[in-house]
């Protein structure tokens, strides 16, 4: 079968974000963050594993760079870690932390890498924890102040500013269930964090336009099509939950300026008059994280789904239709501005045999996403560029290093780098997507 074509001027990228690769976690004044804390509290994670040094990006991210230029991609998604740039998330700024993000981003222009940004991917500095973090409705003035900060020192630089990366997670997993930092367990607290994430974000898309920065500016969601098994009622009913809360839960705030009401949803959040103006500012783009659906079944026990085209180590279906139907589905519901697809990819049991690493179920994955991906387009949705979730392997949160993304491993007790199968095919995809645009 031949290439689906994609866009001349697509972007073709890898994500990565930062307490996940960079490691130097006490280096050049950067203060702790809440994934500090919580890594190093017993029991949270994986062997007990931490970002300290992670795959030792801080000190490395030149031959990382390198390695992206190699693989012939235009694009690159990073995020900064708000404790190293500001180590108590108010009050003083740490040059040494900001001249490395400027460094990080001159670094990837002069290899023609066009830097997309995240402002949150999670590292809140745990100085504002202590003051209640997320809960506190402060720190949305805080992440402002931070926001229009970064946005006037790399805006000029960069091709595209996001705010957050999945508010789903830091609300849920941080403060439901608890598998994520901080850690807390406490429902109406997850929804209440997660209107603070949604007016943090609305506050710096106003304050940054207001300062004048100039790079499309954006949020980053991370969304699945809830998928019922049978088309039962009760089966209907509970999907239209599910995609309640995990979908239309940040779309309806930034793009209707309410909240979703699903029979079955109870829990909503404390909001102020003017809150949801504040929410829905106009969007540059929309940046979209898609891994898997969710399945619903309403018996007991739930109806397996069928997992056609099997599952990957973090024990999630790999379902490329899914990413199509989503996409088509939300271009149906909302005025989408243009999207990016800013992370796909597999946890894959990669193996280190005489220097290769034979994934070819990351190539499978990736094909097929690729190939979706194009049907959405083909359907009228507007998408600028793709990411790989991820460059490297890294610390994959909870996790630890056990689960591996990367297009290229990484041996954490060397640092050696080495590209995986998968990641020689992706720069051969894109070579063949630029000679077939006459690039
Ligand atoms: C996403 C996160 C990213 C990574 C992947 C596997 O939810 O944004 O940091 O952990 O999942």
């Amino acid at each position: 079968m031949t290439d689906p074509r994609f866009p001349s001027d697509f972007h073709w990228g890898v994500a990565t974000s930062s307490y996940q690769i960079e490691g130097a976690a006490a280096e050049d004044g950067r203060g702790p963050s809440i994934w500090d804390t919580f890594a190093h509290t017993p029991g949270k994670t994986v062997n007990g594993d931490h970002g300290d040094v992670a795959c030792d990006h801080y000190h490395r991210y030149p031959q990382d760079f390198d390695l992206i230029a190699g693989l012939g991609l235009n694009a690159y998604r990073f995020s900064i870690a708000w404790p190293r740039v500001q180590p108590q998330g108010k009050g003083a700024w740490n040059a040494k932390g900001l001249a490395f993000y400027d460094r990080l981003v001159d670094a990837l222009l002069e290899r023609g890498i066009t830097p997309h940004a995240t402002l949150y991917h999670w590292d809140l500095p745990q100085a504002l924890q202590d003051e209640g973090g997320w809960l506190n409705r402060d720190t949305a003035l805080r992440f402002t102040d931070y926001a229009v900060t970064m946005g006037v020192r790399l805006g000029d630089r960069v091709a595209a500013i996001c705010t957050h990366n999945e508010p789903w997670c830091t609300a849920h997993l941080g403060h439901h269930s608890g598998k994520f930092a901080p850690g807390l367990k406490d429902p109406q607290a997850a929804v209440q964090v997660a209107h603070h994430l949604l007016l943090s974000h609305g506050l710096a898309l106003q304050a940054m336009r207001a300062a004048g920065v100039k790079a499309p500016l954006g949020i980053v969601l991370n969304q699945s099509p809830a998928v019922p098994a049978t088309d039962r009622a009760t089966d209907l009913a509970l999907a239209e939950r599910e995609y309640a809360l995990f979908v239309r839960w940040f779309m309806d705030p930034l793009f209707l300026k309410r909240y979703p009401t699903a029979s079955g949803v109870h829990l909503y959040p404390q909001v102020r008059e003017n809150d949801f103006d504040a929410i829905a500012q106009p969007l540059d783009f929309l940046g979209i994280n898609y891994y898997t659906r969710i399945w619903v079944s309403s018996e007991e026990p739930p109806r397996p789904a069928p997992r056609m085209d099997g599952v990957t180590d973090m024990g999630w279906e790999v379902y490329p239709q899914g990413l199509a139907d989503l996409l088509t589905g939300i271009h149906r519901e909302y005025k989408l501005p243009p999207i990016y697809i800013t992370e796909n990819g597999m946890a894959n049991a990669d193996t280190l045999v005489e220097g290769k690493v034979h994934d070819a179920q990351r190539i499978a994955y990736l094909k097929g996403h690729l190939e979706a991906l194009s049907r959405a387009i083909a359907a009228g949705v507007d998408v600028r560029g793709f990411f790989y979730w991820s460059l490297l392997d890294n610390y994959e949160w909870d996790s630890g290093y056990d689960k591996r993304f990367g297009l290229v491993h990484v041996d954490y007790a060397t640092q050696q780098r080495t590209l995986k199968d998968s990641a020689h095919w992706y720069r051969e995809f894109v070579a063949r997507q630029r000679a077939a645009h006459g690039a």
